[in-house]
């Protein structure tokens, strides 16, 4: 059998990790061959309940599970380590401005981005989750110098799975009838769902559709506030989506994207369409032997372009607010 994949999980003890966690371990994001290690880091007071999360790990005597580490220390948990979600982040609470936010996010980010460039394996690849998580990504990637820039993503496809199944409720279809799907920008509610490239059935989906209201006073804002929304029903945000959206990117980094299609990995911006470089801004993209490329030579008519900077402006805004703290 394969040696086990060391794959780190940070916010072990949250709801979404709740969630991963088993799906990692039963085979979900690397296949029915493969055995994993799982390396948990928690905030010290999270260590208890981090402590029953792994007794339930056992008691699922999943096959694919090799060993269970679990701790507080970056240094220590991302020893080896091939594969990294970064789930756990600081949370908004009550009066808390977004530039606390940003710091208290930044002094997370910037201890873990250090932690992987002295600790993890050479082949690593990083996925943030954790909210903000392009801008979160951007400050774990540039206090990271020794690891290439591209092992850095951070996690848009929630955003995108959510268009596809509204936009296959719309169409009536099957959500597998959904292709080429692109959320351009930051995982936020600038976000933009495009569906001037999507295909239904092999048809595009704009025209098929043809109810551009539709698209501009519908499709967009629900997908875009659909996180408030689950909070709104829910009482806590989304957690098991997040979960799978988190497995999906990283499986599809890992293992490549289905053939003739593409997915929207957040991803460090190479100019391609006009994205300024510098920041980690969600594309279309395609996976190949671990390496996603950047999907060229898709035309942009102006109501797209003019979503897509307004989103970049924002994450422009983010990246200027973490280098004023210092943070990058
Ligand atoms: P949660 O609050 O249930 O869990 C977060 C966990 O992170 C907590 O157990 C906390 O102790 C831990 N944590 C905090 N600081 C840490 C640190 N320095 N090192 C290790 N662990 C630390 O939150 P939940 O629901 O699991 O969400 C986690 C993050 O994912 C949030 O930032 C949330 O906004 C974000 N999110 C992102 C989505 C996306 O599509 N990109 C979708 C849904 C949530």
């Amino acid at each position: 059998t394969n040696a086990p994949v060391k794959v780190a999980v940070t916010g072990a003890a949250g709801q979404i990790c709740y969630s991963l966690l088993f799906r990692i371990a039963s085979g979900s994001l690397l296949g029915p061959d493969q055995p994993v290690e799982l390396r948990l880091l928690e905030i010290t007071p999270a260590l208890k309940a981090l402590e029953g999360v792994v007794m339930e790990l056992d008691d699922c005597a999943f096959p694919l599970l090799s060993s269970v580490h679990i701790g507080d220390d970056p240094n220590d948990v991302f020893e080896g380590v091939n594969l990294a979600m970064l789930v756990g982040a600081r949370p908004r609470s009550k009066g808390m401005e977004r530039s606390d936010l940003l710091e208290a996010n930044g002094a997370i980010f910037t201890a873990q981005g250090k932690a992987l460039n002295d600790h993890a394996a050479d082949d690593v690849k990083v996925l943030i989750t954790g909210n903000p998580a392009n801008t979160n990504a951007l400050i774990a990637m540039r206090n990271a110098p020794d690891i290439p820039a591209e092992r850095f993503n951070a996690l848009t496809r929630l955003d995108h799975n959510r268009a596809v199944a509204q936009v296959a409720a719309k169409a009536g279809v099957p959500v597998t009838e959904v292709t080429h799907m692109t959320v351009w920008g930051n995982h936020s509610a600038t976000q933009y769902p495009d569906l001037f490239h999507t295909e239904i059935g092999g048809r595009n989906a704009a025209e098929l559709i043809d109810d551009q209201a539709w698209i501009e006073n519908e499709f967009l804002p629900t997908v875009q506030k659909r996180g408030a929304a689950i909070i709104e029903a829910r009482g806590s945000s989304s957690a098991a989506s997040a979960a799978n959206a988190t497995v999906e990117h990283m499986r599809d980094w890992v293992l490549g994207t289905p053939e003739g299609d593409w997915v929207s990995m957040s991803v460090p911006s190479d100019g391609s369409y006009g994205v300024q470089e510098g920041i980690i801004s969600s594309f279309p993209c395609t996976v190949t032997d671990g390496e996603y490329s950047i999907v060229q030579g898709l035309e942009i008519d102006d109501f797209s372009r003019a979503k897509i900077d307004a989103s970049v402006a924002e994450l422009v805004e983010e990246r200027d607010a973490v280098t004023s703290l210092g943070l990058i």
